[in-house]
């Protein structure tokens, strides 16, 4: 799509109702036939477009592809401030990672319609069929010790329960470490890659993928643990780019707020949305019970806290939580 299509669709953006081929044609200084030829090339592009000579423009629905000037919010600076939409992949992971060792600026988005080869944690596949769910990457430069580099992780997930929350109205929980859940399936999945040196980190890539309009029937029979879609939980579909704008400027936000706080405001947003609060929890490594407990928390690294019945507290670096 051109800059001036673009920008009408940032318009349309900030307006419900008409906007005057004069208004339009004035903020982007073209002419009133080159506002009705871009028009033309949206209707294309599968945009509903009402015209009436009276009133002039308005939008009626639009098309679920990706397009960076519906996701990018205007943001200049900040994540989001450039936009890489794929139309498909190996995966958007290693796509950013080799964008950001081109030298892709922080806050740099890349999107894919598709993953051929989506990764998971622990070395799992990520099912990533076409056009129905979010395949995100995020290039971050922060300036942080590689080992606060975990931290980040929180930041998306409570970014995805937010705009999962916005979007939709539902109340997804998240899983220790960065597991979203709705109704005890998982809908979202993170997977963070770094580039860093003993005392310094070049670049964090936060990996999420969300699964939005997927059909049950497109879930692997064989999954490991149950999961869902929003359109299965909420029973309609959402606009993709709609979702990842939210999403964005959520993420955004709490980065800069961690930039200027720490970890504390996120660890705290954070434990809002964990579905231990208050919970018995029982930890297992490998198949291996670890402890059993009472959640007591996060702590500053991200690790997982469980108070025994001897009132100990025990740290959890890694593992697999069950809320008993
Ligand atoms: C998990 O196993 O829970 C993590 C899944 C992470 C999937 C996302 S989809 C976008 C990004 N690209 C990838 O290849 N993986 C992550």
């Amino acid at each position: 799509m051109g800059r001036t299509a673009g920008k009408i669709l940032s318009l349309f953006r900030y307006q419900q109702g008409f906007l005057s081929g004069e208004t339009i044609s004035k903020e982007l200084n073209v002419s009133r036939t080159a506002v009705w030829k871009q028009i033309n090339v949206l209707r294309k592009e599968g945009y509903v477009i009402e015209a009436l000579p009276s009133q002039g423009y308005r939008l009626l629905s639009y098309p679920d592809i990706l397009q960076p000037e519906e996701i990018s919010n205007g943001m200049a600076a900040g994540i989001g401030s450039k936009i890489v939409c794929l139309q498909e992949t190996p995966s958007t992971n290693t796509e950013a990672f080799k964008l950001a060792v081109e030298g892709s600026p922080h806050g740099t988005v890349v999107l894919a319609e598709m993953q051929h080869n989506g990764k998971g944690r622990m070395g799992r596949h990520w099912e990533s069929p076409a056009g129905v769910n979010l395949y995100c990457s995020v290039i971050l430069r922060p300036d942080i010790m590689p080992y606060e580099a975990p931290q980040l992780t929180f930041l998306s997930s409570v970014a995805v329960a937010r705009a999962i929350h916005i979007t939709t109205k539902l109340d997804p929980q998240i899983k220790w470490p960065n597991d979203l859940l709705l109704r005890n399936k998982k809908v979202a999945g993170l997977l963070n890659e770094m580039s860093a040196e003993t005392d310094k980190v070049n670049f964090v890539i936060l990996g999420i993928g969300v699964n939005l309009n997927m059909t049950e029937a497109q879930f692997p029979a064989d999954l490991r643990h149950p999961a869902t879609s929003l359109l299965i939980e909420n029973g309609s579909p959402l606009n993709r780019s709609a979702f990842a704008a939210v999403m964005l400027k959520e993420l955004d936000r709490l980065y800069g707020d961690f930039l200027s706080n720490g970890f504390g405001p996120v660890r705290k947003e954070w434990q809002q949305f964990c579905n231990a609060n208050g919970r018995e929890v029982t930890v297992s490594d490998a198949g291996e019970e670890i402890v059993t407990g009472r959640f007591a928390g996060i702590d500053g690294d991200g690790a997982l806290l469980v108070r025994r019945t001897d009132n100990e507290v025990v740290r959890i670096l890694c593992g697999d939580v069950r809320v008993v």
